[in-house]
């Protein structure tokens, strides 16, 4: 029997969460935001939240060596705003819609060592249930289906083959087909913020225990899209709502 919103106890009467978990370049972000768009839900691409806080912490000049003792409230000053605005979540610093510059090299090197500091964690927590709050919400990142939304009605891992995940992440940035030399040199990058994701202490990347798999090496855009789609109209909670 399709289970409605109104008869499902109080706890379940948010709208669905949808969480996609994985390590760099498996798809995640592009595959959640493409899932939401079908569903009419918001994306939140929490990795972007992480990315966020390192281009600010570079832009106000906070010494790294200092990052890893910094307390929640000291996060406050960066002048960070999380918003969500229809479909989408914003992240503004000092006013301004951070976009490209959440990519850049910089960035990207450092952010890992960022996302290992316990109080950037405490403070995005916070931040990302309350995007939650509601339901009606796929979820990408590392621990979205472990620590930040436990209870989430589908949680999805994400893997790829490490040279094609670098292949795509080049594909991405640079929209043409990589040299193997280049393939290599990324593949190095990739490993390097696997390693540091799956070994910190606080919230490292992991499978959820009650995710499903989902190997994108072999599969195209689309299919990995419709494989979600399925799974979550499968969800019997969800029958009467989606
Ligand atoms: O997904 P993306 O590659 O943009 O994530 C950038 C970094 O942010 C990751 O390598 C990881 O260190 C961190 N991150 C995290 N937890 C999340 C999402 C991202 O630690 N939920």
């Amino acid at each position: 029997m399709a289970i409605k919103a109104s008869n499902v106890p109080a706890a379940l009467t948010r709208g669905p969460l949808i969480t996609l978990d994985g390590p760099a370049g498996s798809g995640k972000s592009s595959t959640a935001q493409e899932v939401a768009r079908r569903l009419g839900f918001r994306h939140l691409d929490s990795g972007a939240l992480y990315r966020a806080l390192t281009f600010a912490l570079l832009e106000e000049g906070v010494a790294e060596h200092t990052w890893g003792a910094l307390e929640p409230f000291e996060l406050d000053p960066l002048g960070l705003r999380v918003e969500a605005e229809d479909a989408a979540v914003n992240i503004y610093r000092n006013g301004v819609l951070l976009t490209s510059e959440l990519r850049g090299p910089g960035v990207t090197e450092r952010v890992a060592m960022v996302a290992g500091v316990p109080a950037v964690r405490e403070w995005l927590l916070e931040v990302q249930r309350s995007l939650g709050a509601e339901g009606n919400l796929v979820a990408d990142g590392r621990d979205m289906g472990t620590v930040v939304f436990p209870k989430a009605d589908l949680k999805v891992f994400l893997i790829a083959g490490l040279e094609e995940r670098a292949r795509r992440r080049l594909i991405q940035d640079f929209a043409r087909e990589p040299t193997m030399e280049d393939i290599k040199e990324m593949a190095e990058r990739i490993e390097q913020r696997d390693q540091a994701d799956q070994t910190r202490d606080h919230s490292p990347l992991k499978r959820p225990e009650d995710a499903v798999d989902l190997d994108t090496t072999a599969i195209t855009f689309d299919d990995q899209v419709s494989f979600i789609l399925r799974r979550i109209k499968d969800l019997t909670r969800l029958q009467g709502e989606i």
